[in-house]
């Protein structure tokens, strides 16, 4: 047993729906508030030092801050009606795997810290992985504070509403340059280790995905006088639009999405005079990404021309393919087969990360907790306790791993290249 249960409890309500059982922790919302109140309160219970960074992400150092940091943690915000486990589940199991470690009366050689990133899902702003794209530098502050949300409302703005100085947003190389290795806990967000018997995987790349916005611009009129051959409606281009998606993902092995469609004015007795939807794209590699966006945008080219409809396509967001660093992911696989939680298969993923921008800068890794239906992004969402549980184990492990002392006496990664180093220090 592990702590890992009664923060759980605790963390569970905050920002559920009653009715759906599923989470708006939308970044910079009340929720949002709450469930960063929860993580700063427990990490200060346990004297760990917490602090935000210019972007908003909390970091919370167990140990001086300071050089050779290892750090982990993962995100609180939720897509709509999101589930329970994705994101909130690394930053449970981080502050368990705290207590596991000091339970067993670790002392971490190098700093240890535990992050909360914000906006991963990119739900509010439109850009996933936002707070760890602007700690990187992967995206220009200037940018990221002008993005609207679906109210018109600008990061920038709701920062400020909530405290936190906008003019501070954009890159902190110096924390970055302290961290010697990210490795983020997650709900497994498919279903290849229930087959597979395993409870726990590890990250073996992501895919590369972006999003597309597609503005479609008609003309308004009225459903019941408005002739079929007079109308420039732009829901019929979409239409196609959304066909050609899935046919273009069918074709080149890709997955593409349109989840979010807006219609102005909305009327159900108007003929619409905008719509705007997202495209999500995401393939093993970036020529199949390439085509199947290619061919999603030709088709709405062709059909929004065919019905008079102006077309406005905007790439919103991009991550190249990641490779997670082999030498920390042997050694991961090593620490956990030393500690009864391997073999742990090593998993592709087609979702997106914080972990996978770090890879960018520092060495990161991912461990997935399996789930046993392979539903996310949804409230289905689920993993079992037990399992949780040994995903809370295998990062103390990690951690105990990578924060402690090697065979040979030195501090451990990246200073010693080899678990079982004796004879390399
Ligand atoms: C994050 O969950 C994503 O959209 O990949
Ligand atoms: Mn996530
Ligand atoms: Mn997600």
């Amino acid at each position: 047993m592990t702590t890992f249960a009664g923060l759980w409890r605790e963390l569970e309500p905050l920002g559920r729906d009653g009715a759906t059982g599923g989470y708006r922790r939308f970044s910079w919302t009340d929720a949002d508030a709450r469930c960063r109140a929860w993580f700063a309160g427990r990490a200060a219970d346990r004297g760990l030092r917490v602090e935000a960074d210019g972007n908003g992400n909390l970091w919370a150092w167990w140990g001086p801050r300071g050089p050779g940091a290892v750090a982990t943690g993962s995100h609180l915000d939720s897509v709509p009606n999101g589930g329970a486990y994705d994101g909130a589940l690394g930053v449970a199991a981080a502050l368990a795997a705290v207590d596991l470690l000091r339970e067993k009366n670790f002392h971490p050689e190098r700093p240890v810290v535990l992050a909360v990133f914000t906006e991963e899902e990119g739900a509010r702003w439109g850009v996933p992985c936002l707070g760890s794209r602007l700690l990187t530098g992967a995206i220009a502050p200037e940018a990221a504070r002008g993005l609207r949300d679906d109210d018109g409302v600008t990061l920038a703005e709701a920062m400020a509403a909530a405290g936190c100085d906008p003019a501070l947003i954009g890159p902190a190389d110096d924390l970055l340059g302290s961290i010697a290795a990210f490795v983020e806990l997650h709900v497994e967000q498919g279903r290849a280790l229930a087959p597979l018997g395993a409870a726990v995987g590890v990250a073996a790349g992501i895919w590369p995905h972006g999003r597309w916005r597609l503005s479609l611009h008609g003309r308004a009129d009225h459903a019941g006088t408005a002739g079929i051959a007079d109308r420039c409606d732009p829901m019929l281009p979409l239409a196609r639009t959304v066909l050609a998606a899935r046919e273009a993902a069918e074709r080149n092995g890709a997955l593409a999405t349109v989840g979010k469609v807006t219609v102005q004015p909305g009327g159900a007795n108007a003929v619409p005079e905008t719509v705007t939807a997202w495209l999500d794209a995401r393939a093993a590699d970036e020529p199949a990404l390439a085509e199947t966006v290619a061919a999603v945008r030709s088709v709405a080219a062709k059909a929004s021309a065919e019905h008079g409809v102006a077309l406005g396509v905007r790439r919103e967001s991009y991550t190249p393919p990641v490779r997670f660093d082999e030498r920390l992911r042997e050694r991961i696989a090593g620490v956990l087969a030393a500690a009864g939680l391997g073999p742990a298969p090593a998993l592709p993923t087609g979702a997106g990360h914080d972990a996978g921008v770090l890879a960018a800068r520092l060495p990161a890794a991912m461990l997935f907790v399996r789930n046993p239906a392979g539903v996310s992004h949804s409230p289905a969402e689920r993993a079992e306790l037990a399992d949780c549980e040994a995903g809370v184990r295998a990062l103390a492990a990690v951690l105990e791993d990578l924060a402690g002392l090697c065979a040979g006496g030195t501090p451990n990664w990246p200073g010693c290249p080899a678990r079982a180093c004796a004879a390399t220090c």
